[in-house]
């Protein structure tokens, strides 16, 4: 695993920008001192990556959302604040503990009638989705956030669950410049790598990725149009 270490001044003008531009209301703060409170690693995404979710949501008109990796919950409350009120967003979580703090978070945020919590590990509940008749409409958007080792697969759920012009969300793409050497996390950075190349090769999507520096580290994230 490596150490996502952030310089000081990333960390202030992060803060600025959470607070002059990116405003996250009660229940996202809420979020993410659940998070920290239930010892939970501080991972979820920094507030302005949030809020850029919750616009891609808004601007693709997704009504349909799905996220790999719940956590507390914070980035699922910033993309189900961005769909209608009979929008759904179905998010996979394997642990149980994590799931039931995120349940807590979303109802708390008043958008918990649009968020289904599906306890397991996200191969096995993608591989159920896609076989289950009651969701037959597919994915407008997906937000890749989990286990890196599994990104390209998740990847390629993605773009089977969805449709010409779904938007999919990929963060952690930069892992601190681990992905130019992959000895500095042998486990995840491969995994990352074996996405980025794929968005790039894949002819059933169009991709660019954007590195960021803040709270979380040098890291980044991929948008990829499944064309
Ligand atoms: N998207 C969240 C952060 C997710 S952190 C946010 O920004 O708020 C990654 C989460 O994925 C953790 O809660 C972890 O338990 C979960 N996870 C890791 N591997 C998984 C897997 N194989 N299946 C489902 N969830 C997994
Ligand atoms: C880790 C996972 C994340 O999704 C993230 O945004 C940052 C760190 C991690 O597993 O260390
Ligand atoms: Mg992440």
């Amino acid at each position: 695993m490596v150490e996502h270490k952030a310089q000081p001044g990333w960390v202030a003008v992060e803060e600025y920008l959470s607070t002059a531009v990116v405003l996250p209301d009660a229940a996202l703060q809420h979020a993410v001192q659940s998070a920290v409170d239930a010892g939970m690693p501080p991972i979820e995404v920094a507030p302005n990556a949030g809020k850029l979710l919750k616009m891609l949501v808004q601007m693709s008109g997704a009504r349909r959302v799905l996220e790999i990796g719940t956590l507390a919950g914070f980035s699922a409350i910033w993309m189900a604040e961005g769909l209608p009120d009979d929008g759904r967003l179905i998010t996979c979580e394997y642990l149980p503990e994590h799931a039931k703090v995120a349940r807590a978070n979303v109802d708390m945020a008043g958008i918990g009638h649009k968020v289904d919590i599906r306890i397991g590990p996200a191969l096995a509940t993608l591989a159920a989705l896609a076989e289950d008749p009651a969701q037959e409409q597919p994915f407008d958007f997906v937000f890749i956030d989990a286990d890196k080792e599994n990104d390209s697969n998740y990847l390629n759920w993605a773009i089977r669950l969805g449709r010409p012009g779904t938007v999919i969300v990929m963060d952690n793409v930069i892992w601190e410049g681990a992905i130019l050497d992959t000895s500095m996390d042998e486990v995840n950075a491969p995994g990352i790598v074996g996405a980025l190349e794929m968005m790039g090769k894949d002819p059933r999507i169009d991709a660019t990725a954007i590195q960021t520096v803040g709270s979380k580290g040098w890291d980044g994230f991929a948008i990829a149009r499944v064309v």
